[in-house]
């Protein structure tokens, strides 16, 4: 390193907070710092700015219902099709322009304008509809990045049928268990897709799935390997390109839908091992969408701006897809890795296409680092104008590594807080606006009421942690869990409110994060307070893992937790008591391995597994699972003076040290 490196180097290790460049203040879409004061005041018709960013074919009476809380709803009376404020909106000014530029994992390339996207979404909704779809049927996808996914969410949505899309990792029993949940009679599925230039078959997973769901199913199978692989269909199924060629030219008039009605849902895991079916309307989440994608990303029509998500989780429904194209801009979408064929393929990219914006996860940026500057190096990254981080905390070194190397200290980075359940960002700095503290996501977007409470709903000291609340609805808020109205109540509201209030008015969202806040209201997010560990961004479920291990045969009892993990954040610790007359041999971790591949999917693979005769248990039975997250990871045990079992602890710890 030059002297002058050095000291840069210096410097930056140092420096706890950062101005955002002038060079983005003078052209950001928000600069105003007035916003959150005149957002304040002006609650909830504040929100008036997020619905005008859309095209309403009726106007709403109401901003917000909050008549019967906790299923608040916004905008009502109003009506609107979210497919034709996604495209058609843009196609006088904007219809030559690119909607979609696809990347495929060959290296091919696939560009849709608006007008483009205009027919093949029109030839679709017409297709769907000859096979049977109609309003409010949910259609669910499981697909990988392709173009044809993005595709048939917005002919969904234009003929008033919620989608429900499935992670193309995933399993096929967590496919079967999400049509089963939402009675979905209609699948869009694929062939297979490239993994590393190698072709990897999906639709034999995927037909698995669908033997699991207990009524008819209706499949749509996209050809994505073409010649490298036989295109198997099986009897019933519909070939995408057939329909979409059968279809070609024809209109579908955009079904008016109220602002209230489901756009989609998206399943997500919480503490028990079912999966929780989050609602989203068409009203609040794109008008949550849209203005979150203006104020905080910075989008405008004329970037080209890339999420590197997956569509599969909310964070390409509402920044790959919804956002930025409701919005009229440029998304990119990359069907790959990050490092294939080589380390610096997100470069590469961005150097081919000019890209604007980077919104990634921490995880990523981990591996990055970890690779070395050599990679972004080698490309020219000046068309970068904004960073954006997104999934689980983001240590203030990784922070810094993707300002200077990614950012060359010229573009804000927004570390930006939110879930599945909030339908976009909730907390984060406003990039033309704040100064950004590495580590601490930043204060509440403006118009949000988030606190830090205590066990009793009371706000905690500055710099105390607390649970994380959001005290007062917004647009993009789910409405309730599908078809269980119950369960949404119990898994987000009521607890740590006004302490044991049974008026709902008093109630709050509590999200399961652990928080604190600084002096400046500023937040630090802790990470999660359920049963959910974060892997590499991803939400997974304690309990869902470990149903899928007592599945296998020969196991008794399992516990699972997160330990630290360099890249992926957490990792996932399996704590397994075989039966009697099983040993705890390579042979059954294979098969325990292979379980939990086999419910979930190769991302709730666990780390370790390791076998013990017993787990630690407090007398009334219950599992001390922070014992064994500190097992995990290698630090010193907590107080194990309430345990049944005080030696099971040493036992596990020489296991796993391997003693
Ligand atoms: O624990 C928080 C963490 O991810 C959880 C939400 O996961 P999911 O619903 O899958 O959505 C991920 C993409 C929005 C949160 O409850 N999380 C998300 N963003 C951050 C975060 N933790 C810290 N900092 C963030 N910026």
């Amino acid at each position: 390193m030059s002297e002058e490196e050095v000291e840069l180097e210096a410097r930056l290790a140092e420096q706890d907070e950062f101005e955002p460049p002038a060079s983005f203040v003078e052209q950001a879409n928000v600069s105003d710092p007035g916003l959150y004061e005149e957002f304040g005041e002006n609650w909830p018709e504040c929100w008036e700015h997020a619905a005008d960013l859309l095209e309403w074919s009726d106007g709403y009476d109401q901003v917000l219902d909050d008549s019967n809380p906790p299923f608040y709803e916004w905008f009502t009376g109003g009506e609107l099709n979210a497919s034709a404020n996604c495209v058609d909106r843009h196609l006088d000014e904007r219809g030559d322009e690119v909607a979609i530029e696809w990347v495929g994992e060959l290296g091919e390339t696939r560009t849709y304008t608006y007008e483009d996207l205009h027919e093949e979404v029109n030839a679709f909704a017409a297709s769907l509809r000859d096979l049977g779809v109609e309003e409010d049927d949910v259609v669910t996808m499981y697909m990988p990045m392709v173009p044809e996914l993005p595709i048939a969410m917005l002919a969904c949505a234009r003929i008033g049928a919620p989608h429900s899309v499935v992670f193309a990792g995933f399993s096929a029993d967590a496919l079967a268990t999400r049509m089963n949940g939402a009675d979905s009679e209609f699948l869009v599925t694929c062939d297979g897709y490239y993994r590393r230039g190698e072709p990897l078959e999906h639709k034999s997973k995927s037909d698995e799935g669908v033997s699991g769901v207990d009524h008819d199913v209706t499949s749509v199978v996209v050809d994505r390997l073409g010649d490298d692989y036989d295109h198997p269909t099986i009897e019933g199924d519909h070939d995408y390109d057939s329909l979409v060629a059968d279809h070609a030219g024809e209109t579908v008039e955009p079904v008016p839908r109220d602002a209230e009605d489901m756009l989609f849902l998206m399943y997500t895991s919480g503490t028990t091992g079912q999966p929780k079916g989050v609602k989203h309307t068409t009203g609040g989440y794109l008008s949550w969408a849209a203005w979150t994608s203006q104020a905080v990303l910075d989008v405008k029509p004329e970037d080209t701006y890339w999420c590197s998500a997956d569509i599969g989780w909310i964070t390409g429904h509402s920044y790959i897809v919804y956002g930025p194209l409701a919005l009229g801009t440029t998304t990119v979408m990359y069907e790959g890795t990050p490092d294939y064929p080589d380390k610096d393929r997100l470069w590469e990219i961005i150097d081919d296409y000019d890209v604007t914006q980077l919104y990634t996860a921490p995880t990523a940026i981990r591996s990055f680092m970890k690779w070395g500057k050599e990679y972004p190096e080698k490309h020219d990254l000046s068309s970068l104008r904004l960073l954006g981080t997104v999934g689980e905390p983001i240590n203030p070194r990784a922070w810094k590594w993707y300002y200077k190397h990614i950012g060359g200290e010229d573009c804000p980075v927004v570390d930006t807080w939110w879930q599945t359940e909030t339908g976009g960002m909730m907390v984060t700095t406003l990039p033309g606006v704040g100064n950004m503290k590495p580590g601490s996501a930043g204060p509440p977007l403006p118009g949000l009421d988030v606190q830090i409470v205590d066990t009793k709903g009371e706000q905690v000291e500055a710099g105390r942690a607390g649970y994380l609340t959001v005290q007062k609805p917004w647009p993009g808020m789910l409405r309730t869990l599908y078809k269980n109205d119950e369960r949404f109540i119990e898994e987000y509201w009521a607890e740590y409110s006004d302490t044991d209030s049974d008026d709902p008015d008093d109630w709050v969202y509590f999200p399961e994060d652990g928080a604190k806040i600084d002096d400046d209201g500023y937040i630090t997010v802790l990470g999660r307070v359920d049963d959910v560990i974060n892997v590499s961004g991803h939400r997974l479920g304690t309990m869902e893992i470990e149903s899928a291990i007592v599945g296998v045969e020969g196991v008794a009892e399992a516990a699972v937790v997160g330990g630290t993990h360099d890249i992926k954040g957490e990792a996932v610790y399996a704590y397994v008591i075989t039966e009697d007359g099983y040993e705890g041999d390579d042979d059954m971790r294979e098969r325990i391995v292979a379980g939990v591949e086999d419910a979930i999917g190769p991302i709730a693979r666990p780390e370790q597994v390791v076998f013990t005769e017993e787990l630690p248990k407090t007398r009334s039975g219950k599992i001390m699972r922070r014992l064994l997250e500190d097992i995990a990871n290698g630090e010193e045990l907590g107080n194990t003076s309430t345990l049944r079992n005080p030696d099971v602890v040493t036992e596990i710890e020489r296991k796993v040290k391997g003693d």
